[in-house]
């Protein structure tokens, strides 16, 4: 059957960084995100008589890096559904590619889903879910390809627990969407591909002096964190979540080898929403993955004045802004659904140029 699957993207508030097992995608410490709502990747998946994959338009040769990644994942796939067909795969993201922004968390969740349901016939999630493809079963797969991707299964806030074997890992969304609702104002600096992928540098963590002491005290910042969340209080989330990625990359910097991902605009930016703060303007709070743009979380209404103050003071250092959400977890629906999703991934997406 011909299925198409959504899956948002989402930006860690206390980061996944440093693998306890890497074989087995085995994260040193919890993690927890915010569910995106415009940034998606949109995958529709057919049974075929072998491996063809389509990206953003492009078809890809079976020997490029994308294709194999895609293909390894598509081999698991199979083996967890005990089907063996090929598999024609057309996927593309509702946000610009290159921007700077990761895909491979919607990429793998909605990659996972689609093909799954092409493979064992499901042309919904409920369908799904009753032979076994529960949402919990799925972040599981989409975990395999990208870590931070089982994260993407759900929607509203979401914890993926580490659990005490690499085979106990769960997920679990920690408050409904909609209880409390902020605004992703992307600031993209940078559009550049990084020197080193975060999967590569995931492995330096434990070379770092402040990695232990960082890993002892992630419970107690979880708690604080899903206490904000619970009462609503975005101050103290705000807080919580610049100290976090400030420890990541803390971590990311003094490791061996050391890697910089901030960059002299990043540092200038972080700055400036500090100084504004300070001075009573907007209430918003950045957070950073491993990359140089910025994550800037705000109330929804505030969104809007924020982004054109952000592009005033910085002019053409910021590439683009992209206006996100809190949103939903995954979709899927079969073939008809594929041009309603697609209409709808592009008229969400807002652009500030
Ligand atoms: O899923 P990966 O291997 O790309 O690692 C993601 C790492 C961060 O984005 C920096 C943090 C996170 O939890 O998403």
């Amino acid at each position: 059957m011909r299925v198409t699957a959504s899956a948002p993207s989402n930006i860690a508030l206390v980061k996944y960084w440093g693998k306890r097992d890497a074989a087995r995608q085995w994260p040193a410490n919890d993690s927890l995100s915010m569910t995106l709502s415009t940034a998606r990747t949109i995958t529709t998946a057919a049974p075929s008589a072998a491996d063809t994959i389509i990206y953003n338009g492009r078809t890809l040769a079976p020997e490029a890096k994308d294709f194999q990644k895609i293909a390894r994942h598509l081999e698991r796939l199979r083996a967890a559904t005990g089907q063996t067909s090929g598999l024609a795969i057309e996927t593309h993201n509702t946000f610009p590619s290159g921007c700077g922004i990761a895909s491979s968390a919607s990429g793998f969740a909605a990659l996972t889903t689609a093909a799954c349901a092409a493979l064992i016939d499901c042309a919904d999630l409920r369908a799904l879910s009753a032979r076994g493809f529960t949402a919990e079963r799925l972040a599981d797969l989409a975990r395999q390809g990208s870590g931070s991707a089982c994260r993407s299964t759900m929607g509203g806030y979401v914890r993926w627990f580490s659990g005490d074997a690499p085979d106990r890992q769960s997920v679990a969304t920690s408050l409904a969407p909609g209880h409390f609702d902020l605004a992703d104002v992307i600031v993209v600096l940078s559009d550049e591909e990084k020197a080193v992928s975060s999967s590569e540098a995931h492995a330096f963590a434990w070379s770092s002096k402040l990695f232990p002491p960082r890993l002892a005290g992630i419970p107690e910042r979880l708690k604080r964190l899903e206490r904000a969340l619970a009462a609503g209080d975005f101050t103290r989330l705000g807080l919580e979540i610049e100290a976090e990625a400030l420890e990541m990359h803390a971590v990311i910097m003094t490791a061996t080898p050391s890697v910089h991902y901030l960059t002299e605009a990043s540092v200038q930016v972080c700055s400036w929403l500090r100084q504004q703060r300070q001075r009573g303007g907007i209430e918003a709070y950045f957070t950073i993955d491993a990359g140089p743009n910025i994550h800037v979380l705000t109330r929804p209404d505030d969104a809007a004045v924020l982004a054109s103050q952000i592009r005033t003071a910085f002019g053409a250092q910021v590439k683009e802004i992209l206006m996100d959400r809190t949103g939903s977890g995954l979709e899927l629906s079969g073939d008809n659904g594929r041009e309603r999703q697609r209409e709808r991934g592009l008229s969400e997406r807002i652009t500030v140029r």
